[in-house]
C-alpha cells in the first residue's frame, strides 16, 4: 500500500470509530448536546408530517439523526421494496414501511449492529418487521437488482468513497429504480483541519 492509501486507510478506521461513538450516544443520551440537529425538532424543521412522528415509538423519534427528508420524493407505493443505507434507529425505515405497507419490505443496512438492533426493536414496537443488515453502504450487503427503492437520510457525507456508495446504490437497484436521498455537500472546499478531524467528518 502507499503511504497516501496506508493514511486513508488509518483515518477511514478512526472515522469508523468516531461514527458508531458518536450516533450510539444520540440512540443512547439523545437529550445531550450535540453541534447538529437532532430528534423531533430536526423531523419537524425537514417538513415530517407530525402525524407520523406522533404514531413513531419514541426512541426513533428522539434519536433522529437525518439532515432532510428522503421521502418527499420517495413516492413510495404498496408493495416495494425499500433499503434504508444508514438507518440509524430506525425512524426513516419506520415510515417507509409504512408507506410500503404489509405487501412491502423495508431492508436498512448500518455498519453498527447496535444501531440495527435498536431500529429493528422500534420497527417491531409498531406492529411493522424491518430487516436491518450489518453491513457498509461502499458494500451494500444485497443481491443486484433486488430493491425498488434507496432511501438514506445523512449518511452518504460519512463516506470516503462516494463514488463506490454510489455504484452500490445503482448496483442494488432493480432496472426502473428510484433513489430518494437527502444529505449534506459543501459548496466550497473544506480545509485540511476539517477534512482530517474525525470528530467534523462524523457529525
Ligand atoms: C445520520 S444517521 C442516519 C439517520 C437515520 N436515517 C434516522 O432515521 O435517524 C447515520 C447512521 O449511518 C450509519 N453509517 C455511517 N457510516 C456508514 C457506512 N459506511 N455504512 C453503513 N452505515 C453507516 C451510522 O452507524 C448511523 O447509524
Amino acid at each position: 500500500m502507499s503511504n497516501a492509501a496506508d493514511a486513508q486507510a488509518s483515518l477511514e478506521a478512526v472515522l469508523k470509530d468516531e461514527i458508531i461513538r458518536m450516533y450510539e450516544e444520540v440512540a443512547d443520551d439523545p437529550t445531550a448536546e450535540f453541534h447538529f440537529y437532532h430528534g423531533r425538532p430536526a423531523a419537524e424543521l425537514f417538513g415530517y408530517d407530525s402525524d407520523l412522528l406522533d404514531r413513531a415509538p419514541d426512541g426513533a423519534v428522539n434519536s433522529f439523526a437525518g439532515v432532510g427528508n428522503p421521502h418527499e420524493r420517495a413516492d413510495l407505493k404498496a408493495g416495494e421494496t425499500v433499503l434504508d443505507l444508514g438507518s440509524g434507529a430506525g425512524l426513516d425505515s419506520i415510515i417507509a414501511s409504512w408507506g410500503v405497507g404489509s405487501t412491502g419490505s423495508v431492508v436498512g443496512v448500518d455498519l453498527n449492529p447496535t444501531m440495527c438492533l435498536k431500529a429493528q426493536a422500534h420497527a417491531a414496537s409498531t406492529g411493522t418487521a424491518m430487516e436491518c443488515h450489518e453491513g457498509r453502504m461502499e458494500d451494500i450487503p444485497l443481491p443486484d437488482a433486488s430493491v425498488d427503492v434507496v432511501i438514506s437520510n445523512g449518511v452518504i457525507n460519512l463516506s470516503f468513497r462516494k463514488r463506490r456508495v454510489v455504484e452500490e446504490m445503482f448496483r442494488v437497484l432493480k432496472p426502473g429504480g428510484r433513489i430518494s436521498i437527502t444529505d449534506i455537500v459543501s459548496g466550497k472546499q473544506l480545509s485540511q483541519s476539517i477534512v482530517n478531524d474525525p470528530k467534523l467528518w462524523a457529525s
